[in-house]
């Protein structure tokens, strides 16, 4: 029997395409050969941010005697916290396979590869027939030369989630976002952290303006994480107890544990693509036109595997897109989601967020634009977290005062950022931002005071 849709990979892209397909009375098959929820729900984004949650307790707690409350020195019970960390993966998960199953998704446990058109053949027996078919396998982290995740000292992002040990001296290849949120989880664990970045500046893969990052940077070093930039990490070697690293032009650096977190590629071999005509670049990434079509008739892409942010809500907004143009309830002119308006969010501390146009890229294109900053310190909510830490930037077209990006580097700046993905998406000016009634005392008044002060008459700020 036939389906309407078939989706190979269960991660926020496919899970949520299947989910409303399956609303929209589309009879859909989701075949998954691991865990449902992909690499986000179990080896990514959700164990991280339950880690970074827990870990912040134990930095509050060493600080914490500045207010007048002492702690006795925490002790952390890795096992314990390891077991609480799977606790939230698994509801998340168990989540999912009830919404499938409640929304009328069936669900396969195999390994898909694309078979003759319209046929997906599986590891487990019986191919599937699907009118549609969406490739939504995700992506993996890649080896550099000299390192291999086969050896036990090298952690990928999964091993170092997995919680085994608190290395005395972790050596973090790679200042990406996953290097950097891991060195912070690691950090605030005990461990000395190195962070080997090869290009000059940390974040380097996301528009970030030059004065955000400097910001983390110099929070990154206070937190006692030794950042060296411009230094390319091109092997290692086991000691007797450890990890020695040789860089290119420096001495080789010592250490217990090396997490390579140097990027991540689509997951596009093995898929049977290539006899099916689905074209991919040469980096891997399958190709897709604005509507998401792969090159072969009724095979789509989405997520991490096209190119694109490598982002969960990235792929599952193209899964959304994808399953409403199925239906033909696609209100857009093209699928595809525009970068310029997918929100980035990272969870170091401070946490930087950002959305649309930096002021770098602007100036660049020789766009005309007005630029706010307001900064954390001058907001009474801030202080009282102990959160004095950055700022909130607005840039908008010096023209029609539009908002067309905004960087935020400071406390909760990865909640903050969805105001401001409202006011990117929906072309909201500078005035409409200033004269909406903020409560207070909160943090999103930073938003509308950066607002202000890009017109010129921010009320807690000089203007300058
Ligand atoms: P990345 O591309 O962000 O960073 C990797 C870094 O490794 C680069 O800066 C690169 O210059 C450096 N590098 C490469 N070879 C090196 C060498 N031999 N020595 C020293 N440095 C070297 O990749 P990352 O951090 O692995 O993340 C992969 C993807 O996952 C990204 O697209 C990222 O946006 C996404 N992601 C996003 C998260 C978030 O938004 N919170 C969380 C986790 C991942």
């Amino acid at each position: 029997m036939g389906y309407d849709v078939g989706i190979v990979g269960a991660g926020p892209g496919g899970y949520v395409c299947a989910i409303r397909c399956a609303q929209h009375g589309l009879k859909t098959v989701l075949v998954e050969e691991n865990r449902l929820g992909g690499v986000c729900l179990n080896w990514g984004c959700i164990p991280t941010k339950a880690l970074y949650a827990a870990t912040k307790l134990l930095a509050q707690a060493a600080t914490a005697t500045e207010i007048g409350v002492t702690f006795q020195a925490p002790t952390v019970d890795l096992a314990a916290l390891a077991a609480w960390k799977e606790g939230v993966v698994s509801r998340l998960t168990g989540g999912i396979a009830d919404l499938l199953e409640k929304n009328g998704v069936e669900v396969v446990c195999a390994r898909a590869r694309l078979g003759a058109p319209g046929r997906i053949d599986l590891s487990s027996g019986t191919p599937i027939e699907a009118e549609r078919i969406v490739l939504a396998t995700g992506s993996a982290p890649i080896e550099i030369p000299g390192f291999s995740f086969a050896d036990d000292a090298v952690w990928s992002s999964e091993d170092a989630l997995a919680l085994t040990e608190i290395p005395a001296h972790l050596v973090v290849i790679g200042g990406g976002v996953i290097g950097l949120e891991l060195a912070t989880i690691y950090r605030r664990l005990g461990s000395r952290v190195t962070v080997i970045e090869l290009l000059p500046e940390i974040l380097a893969a996301i528009d970030l303006d030059r004065r955000t990052v400097g910001v983390l940077k110099r929070a990154l070093k206070g937190q006692g994480i030794e950042i060296r930039t411009g230094t390319k990490a091109s092997g290692f070697e086991s000691t007797g107890n450890g990890v020695r690293v040789a860089l290119d032009g420096a001495d080789p650096i010592d250490g217990d544990r090396v997490l390579l977190a140097v990027g991540r590629r689509p997951s596009s071999a093995d898929l049977g693509l290539d006899a099916s005509g689905v074209d991919v670049d040469r980096r891997g990434f399958v190709a897709v036109d604005e509507n998401l079509a792969t090159t072969a008739d009724g095979v789509f892409g989405i997520g991490d595997l096209v190119p694109g942010p490598m982002l969960a809500h990235k792929a599952s907004a193209e899964g959304v897109a994808l399953a409403d143009a199925f239906a033909g309830e696609s209100p857009e002119a093209t699928l595809a989601v525009d970068p310029d308006l997918v929100p980035q969010a990272i969870f170091t501390d401070p946490e930087i967020a950002s959305i649309g146009l930096s002021e770098a890229r602007a100036k660049e294109d020789g766009r005309p634009i007005l630029v706010g900053r307001f900064p954390y310190a001058a907001l009474g909510k801030a202080l009282g977290m102990r959160a004095s830490d950055g700022f909130f930037q607005v840039v908008a077209d010096a023209d029609d005062h539009r908002i067309l990006g905004v960087q935020i580097v400071g406390a909760e700046a990865s909640d903050l950022i969805g105001e401001a993905a409202v006011a990117v998406r929906t072309g909201l000016t500078l005035e409409a931002m200033a004269e909406t009634v903020h409560a207070h005392p909160t943090l999103p008044e930073g938003l509308k005071e950066a607002a202000e002060s890009a017109l010129g008459r921010a009320i807690h700020a000089v203007n300058r």
